[in-house]
């Protein structure tokens, strides 16, 4: 499967952008207000004990500011931050060596922490809880266990997966966010912050046609922005108006409400083949010949914030809005309209 243009998922192509695009301070993350009201007391409170912050864990759809979030704490406390990933992160040794190396409230990102082996986690749980890190020496009857005091750290945890992490684990943090997908309004601001950045020209008319497709993604808004620049600066002057923007959009594939080929093929599955569903996601995976954790990860969760799906103990189900947004009709008024007559 290529790269899709309305993925929230990171792509190397975006890795530029969205570098010099992130913003570094928390006056400039646009929305998620709650969230930011919460983490701005947290920072004050730690600031006010002289402790390091609490352990902080991050979730929601990928594209939305996890990772952005836990640079900006970083930068707001004004402390290092060491990155590291679930994956990366294979043996208890690794996490040992990158424990034992923090100093005084530094922060400790994971990214993707759902994907943390469970010997890995047991390191992490009296490391989280006690700032110590338990060593055994030696084996069988002689070992004996060694416990090392670390520093006081922040572990900022981010995943799009929630669900997947351990309990123990969910239960170490002592602030867990939630990121949801942004309103209109902020990814249009998101927007004009970047094409600043970028230094291009765009009409406002342009920036509501990008907004309306970029699935509540910065993320998305920022590569469709990149996108219609490029379109602008070769077959136009390089100013982005609402006519070229319309242009360069409709040359992506991606529907008015952001949709594109893999969401139309979902939805176009459970109402052809399945009557509308219910119906399991591994099933609709397969008949789409998709990956079952793209599907969660990129497309349900969209579609289930539109309202065009339902989750319910037996499957997905289309929605009556699915149907009106394809233009078919809807199957209740199929089957109830001849007890009408
Ligand atoms: N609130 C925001 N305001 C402005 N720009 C944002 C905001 N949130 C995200 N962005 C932009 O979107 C890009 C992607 O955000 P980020 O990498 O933090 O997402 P993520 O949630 O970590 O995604 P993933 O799950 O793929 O790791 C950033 O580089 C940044 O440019
Ligand atoms: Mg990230």
């Amino acid at each position: 499967m290529g790269t899709r243009i309305i993925s929230g998922k990171g792509t190397t192509e975006d890795a530029p952008l969205d570098a010099s695009l992130r913003p570094k301070y928390l006056k400039d993350f646009v929305g998620q207000e709650k969230v930011k009201n919460n983490i701005k007391i947290a920072i004050a409170a730690a600031q006010k004990r002289g402790e390091a912050l609490d352990h902080i864990l991050l979730y929601g759809p990928p594209g939305l500011g996890k990772t952005t979030l836990a640079y900006i704490i970083a930068t707001e406390i004004g402390i290092n931050i060491k990155i590291s990933s679930g994956p990366a992160i294979e043996r208890p040794g690794d996490l040992a060596a990158i424990l034992t190396n923090l100093h005084k409230k530094d922060v400790l990102f994971i990214d993707e922490i759902h994907r943390l082996s469970h010997h890995v986690e047991e390191i992490l749980y009296p490391a989280m809880e006690d700032f110590a890190l338990d060593i055994i020496l030696g084996k069988g009857p002689g070992a004996r266990n060694l416990r090392l005091n670390l520093p006081q750290f922040t572990l900022i945890g981010a995943t799009t997966r929630f669900g997947l992490m351990s309990p123990p684990l969910r239960d170490r943090f002592g602030a867990v966010y939630r990121l949801d997908f942004y309103d209109e309004p902020a990814i249009r601001a998101i927007l004009k912050r970047s094409s600043n950045i970028i230094d291009i020209e765009t009409e406002e008319g342009a920036f509501n046609q990008i907004a309306q497709r970029a699935r509540g993604t910065p993320r998305v808004a920022n590569r469709l922005l990149k996108r219609v620049r490029d379109y602008a600066q070769v077959m136009a002057n390089g100013v982005i108006t609402k006519h070229i923007a319309l242009e360069a959009l409709s040359k992506l594939e991606v529907d008015p409400i952001g949709l594109d080929e893999v969401d139309h093929k979902v939805l176009h599955t459970i109402i052809d083949k399945f009557d509308g569903g219910p119906v399991g996601l591994d099933t609709i995976a397969a008949s789409i010949n998709e990956d079952p954790d793209t599907i969660t990860d990129v497309y349900e969760p969209y579609l289930l914030q539109l309202g065009f799906l339902e989750r319910t103990p037996r499957g997905r189900l289309a929605t009556r809005l699915a149907y009106e947004h394809l233009g078919l009709p809807h199957k209740k008024e199929q089957t109830t309209q001849p007890g009408l007559w």
